[in-house]
């Protein structure tokens, strides 16, 4: 059986599928890896360590697509051109965007294939090992403090020095979830005075174990969460008002703003309004992960960084990419554990569509659209 990887198409994209330290683990599978050539240049995987690995390099994406069992990619689609002659029952995995990709998913279903989505990963114990949204996410979230603290004027950290005292920088993350709370903890590594902001109230506890602190609209005690969900629920005008209010109060005293809060599906709250944006420091400087959705904050350009009025807005497009090393490291290992849990002991391939995990992301079962699309 083989398992194929093809270079990245997207921009902004240099994350790799597979890398050599999980090829080798493919191996152990009897997968045999098929890379296209430079695949994981980007990421700093030569095609020299893929070959160490036992790898088998194609000069084409063709090559890799028409020998492979199963193909791997992160956010590219692979091009399933009518020439290529392709294994019944391919399984494709990666970052699919199914939602904004549904025109490609259907153009794909009309092949004898299988296609899962890493995104809609259900967030449940057992699939924590394959949650690739939270493996780049947290990740995300520290680079976006690192980022933060390349643009702005001022050191984090407090320095008591001969010429005088530099006072810490004030850093407000905005929404705790996995990457609000790697931003947490990466801005309070750098020595900045850290505050967060949720609607969830049972983050307060972890925001605070992290040694920051937690800032709510007081009627946030009642229930902000879907039942039975790990996500925050829209929050009705009143609620809105007073937590703009909140944030407007503390945005004044920050030096820099990380806002991470999503509400799955749906248009990114916004937190940070213009007239929040006047009222801040000139020099501060916002990096708002949320640009995919609309953004947090009002003056996000998706992609962009520029001053509005003297404060840096920053709407980075995919900040993962950006440390495409690690984050790879990570997500070849969600997809190899899903993988693990695919092929069965003797070695075959076994979708098991009552398995929560597989069921809630498969999006083209033999060839058929499962209902998610
Ligand atoms: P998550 O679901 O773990 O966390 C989102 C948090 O936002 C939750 O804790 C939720 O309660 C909170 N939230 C929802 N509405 C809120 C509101 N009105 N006020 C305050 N908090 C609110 O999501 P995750 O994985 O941390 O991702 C966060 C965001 O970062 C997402 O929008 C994601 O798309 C984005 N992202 C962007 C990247 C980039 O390069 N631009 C890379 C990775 C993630």
């Amino acid at each position: 059986m083989h398992i194929g990887v093809i270079k990245e198409k997207c921009k902004f994209e240099n994350r790799v599928a597979i890398t050599p330290d999980i090829a080798k683990k493919y191996s152990q599978l009897n997968l045999n890896v098929l890379v296209e050539k430079n695949s994981g240049l980007e990421a700093g995987y030569s095609d020299e360590k893929y070959v160490t690995a036992g790898s088998k390099i194609c000069e084409t994406e063709e090559e890799v697509i028409s020998q492979s069992d199963i193909l791997v990619t992160v956010s590219t689609l692979p091009e399933i051109k009518s020439s290529y002659k392709i294994k019944s029952n391919l399984i494709i995995i990666g970052l699919l965007s199914p939602y904004e990709n549904k025109k490609y998913i259907k153009s794909i279903a009309i092949k004898n294939i299988n296609c899962i989505a890493m995104e809609l990963m259900p967030r449940i114990t057992r699939a924590q090992s394959m949650d690739a949204l939270s493996s780049q996410s947290n990740l995300a979230g520290y680079r976006a403090v690192i980022d933060a603290a390349y643009l702005i004027n001022k050191a984090l950290p407090m320095m008591m020095t001969a010429a005088g005292t530099i006072i810490p920088a004030k850093i407000l993350i905005l929404g705790a979830g996995v990457a609000g709370l790697q931003a947490i903890a990466t801005a309070k590594r750098l020595g900045g005075i850290v505050s967060a902001f949720d609607v969830r109230p049972e983050v307060e506890e972890q925001v605070k174990s992290l040694g920051a602190k937690f800032i709510s609209v007081e009627t946030s005690k009642e229930s902000n969460v879907k039942e039975k969900s790990v996500y925050a629920k829209e929050m009705d005008d009143k609620y809105k008002l007073m937590q703009i209010k909140k944030i407007e109060d503390a945005a004044q005293e920050s030096d820099i703003i990380i806002s991470t809060a999503l509400i799955p599906g749906k248009k990114s709250p916004l937190l940070i309004p213009y007239s929040t944006l006047e009222k801040m420091k000139t020099g501060s400087v916002i990096v708002d992960l949320a640009g995919v959705a609309g953004g947090n904050c009002e003056a996000t350009k998706y992609g962009e960084t520029y001053s509005y009025k003297g404060v840096l807005v920053s709407g980075p497009i995919n900040l993962a990419s950006m440390i495409a090393s690690d984050s790879s490291a990570l997500y070849a290992k969600n997809i190899f554990n899903l993988i693990s849990l695919i092929i069965n002991d003797e070695n075959n391939i076994n979708i098991d569509m009552n398995d929560e995990i597989i069921a809630k992301s498969i999006l083209i079962k033999d060839g058929k659209l499962t209902n998610i699309i």
